[in-house]
């Protein structure tokens, strides 16, 4: 088999990418480890970008998310028992959008199946071969068979614990990592959302966050030590923590009832330099990971998406290499202002096992400063709702 651009990984990264290829008449094949249901089964974050969103239109794939997409203008900061506001289509001009993940993959993949895009599930053992030649190829096995992909370019879009990043020598990668010493525990819940805009709280017991998919159906979190297990969170007791580290005008009218989702993730930042290696370029989770406090994840892998598509438009259309070769360059100086702010955010609203009555301290008149000035506000609002590409 032959394509233009072999994508390995079939998450939004790989999807989105391929999508936009598709329509600039560049021929690409997904291939993806897991079966697309096992892909739509995973619950990740729903803040988008008007960065992401303007992809997604340019991919032609955003009708659903036009109509059952959430514009949100603004956000709620909770600190002990009040709430603040950060109104970010004031301060920016621009808003988020809310719509799963789990919604844009599928979506992605009813445009790719109705474009008749080639991807192969359960693709195994994906190789990665003469990366550094002008015919790179890759291998990878299927119902007991061994196949070849040939191509021109391969974008590495596998993810955290995919092959592509490894594929780059080690004398070669540098890794910059921040492991911090809590998870998040999340439900999701057939409730109505305990308020029409997402609320990131600080507390005494720790960091939660209120958020949501539609008007039935909510998405929480509470900060929980590294050690715990999804067992030790029955539904009551991940409800009353809950009601507790969130103002109590908030706990008093939060609709409760039973999980249909949960899971514990660890909070870790990530970047892995550089994104490229001869014809192989690194794309999303695969390069990089950020904690959920910014909701940057989904976010920080569709600027990769953005300036690797261009660079291979400009290659195909143009001749013109300059795209593909500034691509690592122009992706980390967007990557790295998402990983501060994230990291910033993390650290602004959690409660850290080694923080002393100091570190307390300058967290709280950080927080003051937040809900004080107009300049820090405006600081948090053009970052979460996007830095431009
Ligand atoms: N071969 C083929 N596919 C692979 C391999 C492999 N060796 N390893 C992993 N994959 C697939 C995974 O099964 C997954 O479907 O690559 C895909 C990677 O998808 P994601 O992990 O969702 O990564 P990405 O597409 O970059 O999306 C980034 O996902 O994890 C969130 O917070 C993150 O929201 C962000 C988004
Ligand atoms: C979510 O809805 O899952 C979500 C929202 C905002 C975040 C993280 C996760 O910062």
């Amino acid at each position: 088999m032959r394509t233009q651009v072999a994508i390995i990984g079939g998450g939004p990264s790989g999807l989105l990418l391929g999508q936009l290829l598709l329509k600039n008449g560049i021929d690409a094949i997904v291939l993806e480890r897991q079966t697309r249901e096992y892909v739509l089964g995973r619950i990740r974050a729903g803040v988008l970008e008007v960065g992401f969103v303007d992809l997604m239109q340019e991919a032609g794939v955003s009708d659903r998310m036009e109509r059952e997409g959430f514009v949100h203008d603004g956000t709620q900061i909770a600190l002990d028992n009040s709430l603040f506001r950060i109104d970010f289509t004031r301060l920016t001009g621009k808003p988020v959008v809310v719509y799963g993940q789990t919604e844009v993959t599928r979506d992605l993949y009813e445009a790719r199946d109705a474009e008749g895009g080639k991807t192969v599930f359960q693709a195994q053992d994906v190789c990665i071969h003469d990366a550094k030649t002008d015919q790179p190829h890759l291998t990878y096995s299927k119902d007991g068979k061994t196949h070849r992909l040939d191509c021109d370019f391969i974008a590495g879009c596998d993810g955290f614990h995919g092959i592509s990043r490894q594929t780059i020598p080690q004398d070669i990668r540098r890794e910059y990592e921040k492991s911090y010493p809590f998870g998040w525990m999340g439900i999701l819940s057939e409730t109505p959302p305990a308020s029409p805009e997402l609320i990131y709280a600080n507390s005494q017991r720790g960091f939660a966050l209120c958020s949501m998919r539609n008007d039935n159906l909510s998405r929480y979190y509470v900060q929980c030590p590294l050690s715990d297990r999804v067992e030790d969170w029955p539904d009551g007791r991940f409800w009353e923590e809950l009601k507790q580290r969130i103002p109590a005008q908030v706990a008093e009218t939060l609709v409760t009832g039973p999980s249909i989702e949960k899971s514990i993730a660890p909070l870790r930042s990530f970047v892995s330099e550089p994104m490229r290696w001869g014809r192989l370029f690194l794309c999303g989770d695969a390069a990089h990971i950020v904690p959920p406090t910014g909701a940057k994840g989904l976010n920080t892998a569709a600027s990769d998406v953005h300036y690797l598509y261009n660079a291979l438009v400009q290659h195909y259309q143009e001749k013109d290499d300059d795209g593909l070769d500034r691509y690592s360059e122009r992706a980390l100086a967007r990557i790295w202002k998402a990983e501060r702010f994230s990291w910033w955010m993390t650290n602004l609203l959690h409660r850290f096992p080694e923080q002393s009555a100091f570190d307390l301290k300058i967290q709280r008149a950080d927080l003051e400063y937040l809900r004080n000035s107009e300049a820090a506000q405006t600081a948090l609002a053009e970052n979460y709702v996007g830095l431009p590409y």
